[in-house]
């Protein structure tokens, strides 16, 4: 689904709710916001506690690094739970949790500062301090989000690694990050079967000796192998004194700087590596709180899905973070959307009385394939608002979304952002008349363009590069260890402006239409992967010499991986090796990155300096004409 078709509908939000929507006007926002951009971030960073206030907005004195809110001390979690417990909300439900298999696990504010506390005080208790990193890959649980909030009370900086990749993803990223310590489950239930978590932590920590301890949370009660001095169980220190301090079940929050590493997430780029996107305490918090507010439209009554994993950006901003710092419900669900049957989605929005949902268009589309007749024997009024994001949402899916789930009263905020954004940036607000398929306008203070590839900007309706041509305060600050990278990749395409790896059109009304990446990532089921991750996963197998990645269009998940092989002297191609490379695949990176196809082939098209032409193939299984070739050698 490289492209969407542009549609002339307009779809106006419903009178209620523009009515009680949190902003009234965005021309007003976005032109305070053009005429001021510190004062109006300033503004937004009012709503949050600071235990001294900033100095300086922006420091732009050494571009591309940026700095907001230079010289502000707060803590995340402080605005997160801290603030929230001398308060009415400290009774609130802050989560609510249905595992798999139907488990029902709720926490009050009071109750889910109690268990990051306790567990912050383990953290310490071994040793983790401020700075240090502490890779999590666990299972979608609840102590998924209790960890990394104890990681950031106590100014440690985590590193939360998918649970659906395996071990050399893990490996890889555990190794880059110099984790002393890794938070993992024995297992986790998706689709009804066990994902061996600790089986593949511990193939992964094979590679990576440095890890002195392993906290092993108990979700599935298999049996795993536990290496003495090195693997505890989560629920044998949560009972030790260590995890209560002489306050009772307390422990201090760390004053940070608003500059001081939050977290780093491992995302893919261009190389074979991937690179760890940092985000900081202050600006991120501004900047996810303010978007969630406005773009959601979070009332204290509301009920909040963000149906993502916590594992990738979107569940750290929108099911972690974002909500606790409006004092939000959220809803959290552990596992696979059709479990048991293709109603559980929705049966879960009834039961729980969600007013909000927010999904990637994959799993629209997923669910759209088994008809209305399961989401239509549920009540789903309780929905206001709905949400979209990770790739472009076709029409089609928009529509039924829209139409079967929203039953047209609910607008759908589809929210073009990434990893390194931190926070939504093209998004419509609720107030926003929509055209289906388009992110429509830049959050107020956004600043986006299309370019061609002179960096001029194109006419309306032309295709070029999306680019952002002024900070904003949740944007990564740099690629961990690799600044330079960190320049590279995103601010050299285009000098001085940040330059998003996407592709983009902007009709005459102004409106964006995200087209899709125009580097080496591709976008499988909304998860981000990088070719030469895949490639590399290939390449690690005996019988290839050489392979090629590229993402075909996909009716469900978007793309799909379709890669090319050339085997090394004595292999053979045959059906047997070509399924023993996907399993190889899976093994190594995990099942999503499972290549859907793989082509046998003798050689594959090159530049002269040995560059794998990844357009090329992608032209030719497409049957498109091929484009310039002058510099291609087979
Ligand atoms: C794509 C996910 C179209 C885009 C939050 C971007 C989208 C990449 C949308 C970042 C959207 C995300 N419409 N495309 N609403 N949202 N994308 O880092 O290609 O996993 O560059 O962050 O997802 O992926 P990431």
């Amino acid at each position: 689904m490289s492209s969407v078709r542009e549609s002339a509908e307009l779809f106006a939000p419903s009178p209620d709710v523009v009515a009680q929507a949190n902003v009234t006007s965005y021309e007003e926002l976005a032109r305070w916001a053009e005429r001021d951009l510190e004062g109006f971030w300033a503004a937004q960073a009012e709503q949050f506690v600071w235990l001294q206030k900033w100095d300086r907005v922006l420091d732009d004195s050494n571009k591309p690094f940026y700095k907001w809110f230079v010289g502000g001390k707060t803590n995340i979690v402080h605005n997160c739970l801290d603030r929230h417990l001398t308060t009415w909300r400290r009774n609130k439900l802050a989560l609510i949790w249905e595992g798999e298999d139907g488990d029902l696990r709720t926490f009050s504010y009071h109750a889910l500062n109690r268990e990051v506390c306790k567990f912050a005080n383990v953290l310490r208790s071994m040793g983790v301090t401020r700075g240090d990193r502490v890779t999590i890959y666990m299972g979608r649980v609840p102590e998924l989000p209790i960890a990394m909030l104890a990681c950031a009370k106590i100014g440690a900086v985590h590193s939360v690694v998918y649970g659906g990749f395996s071990v050399e993803a893990l490996h890889g990223r555990i190794e880059d990050s110099q984790s002393n310590v890794c938070i993992t489950c024995d297992g986790g239930y998706m689709n009804g079967k066990i994902v061996e978590l600790k089986k593949i932590m511990d193939e992964a920590l094979k590679r990576s000796p440095t890890v002195e301890h392993v906290i092993v949370l108990r979700r599935t009660g298999q049996d795993v192998a536990m290496e003495a001095g090195r693997d505890y169980w989560w629920h044998d220190l949560m009972a030790l004194p260590i995890a209560r301090s002489a306050t009772g079940n307390r422990s201090d929050t760390a004053v940070m700087d608003a500059e001081d590493p939050l977290y780093m997430l491992y995302t893919s780029g261009t190389t074979g590596k991937p690179k760890a996107i940092l985000h900081t305490h202050g600006g991120y918090m501004v900047g996810i709180g303010t978007t969630l507010r406005w773009v959601f439209d979070l009332k204290e009554e509301d009920r909040w899905w963000c149906a993502a994993d916590p594992g990738w950006v979107t569940g750290h901003s929108y099911i972690v973070y974002g909500p606790l710092l409006l004092g939000a419900t959220s809803f959290m669900y552990e596992g696979a959307p059709t479990y048991p049957y293709p109603n559980r989605w929705w049966s879960m929005v009834e039961k729980y009385g969600i007013n909000v949902l927010y999904c990637a268009p994959t799993a629209i589309r997923g669910l759209m394939r088994f008809g209305e007749a399961w989401p239509n024997r549920h009540d789903l009024s309780s929905l206001r608002l709905l949400g979209s994001v990770g790739e472009p949402i076709n029409p089609e899916a928009w529509r039924w979304y829209h139409r079967v789930i929203g039953k047209e009263r609910c607008p759908i905020m589809d929210t073009w952002w990434q990893t390194e954004t931190g926070m939504f940036m093209i998004t419509p607000l609720p107030v926003t008349n929509l055209k289906p398929g388009s992110a429509t306008y830049p959050f107020p203070g956004v600043e986006a363009e299309v370019y061609d590839e002179h960096g001029k900007p194109v006419a309306a309706g032309e295709e070029g590069y999306l680019v952002l041509k002024r900070p904003w305060p949740a944007m990564l600050r740099t690629i961990y260890k690799d600044p330079d990278r960190y320049v590279s990749q995103y601010w050299s395409r285009f000098p001085g402006v940040y330059f998003t790896g996407d592709s983009a059109r902007r009709d005459s009304d102004g409106y964006f239409w995200i087209i899709g990446r125009v580097d080496d990532v591709i976008k499988v089921s909304g998860y981000r992967l990088g070719t030469a991750e895949i490639e590399s996963a290939l390449v690690s197998h005996p019988a290839v010499a050489e392979a090629a990645a590229i993402g075909l269009p996909h009716e469900v998940k978007g793309n799909a991986i379709h890669t090319y092989v050339i085997l090394r002297a004595g292999h053979e191609p045959s059906e047997g090796l070509m399924e023993m490379l996907r399993q190889h695949v899976a093994h190594e990176l995990g099942p999503i990155a499972r290549p859907e196809k793989i082509t046998f082939v003798p050689a594959l098209p090159k530049t002269r300096s040995g560059k794998i032409m990844r357009r090329v193939l992608r032209a030719r299984a497409l049957g498109l004409a091929e484009g310039d070739l002058t510099t291609l050698e087979e």
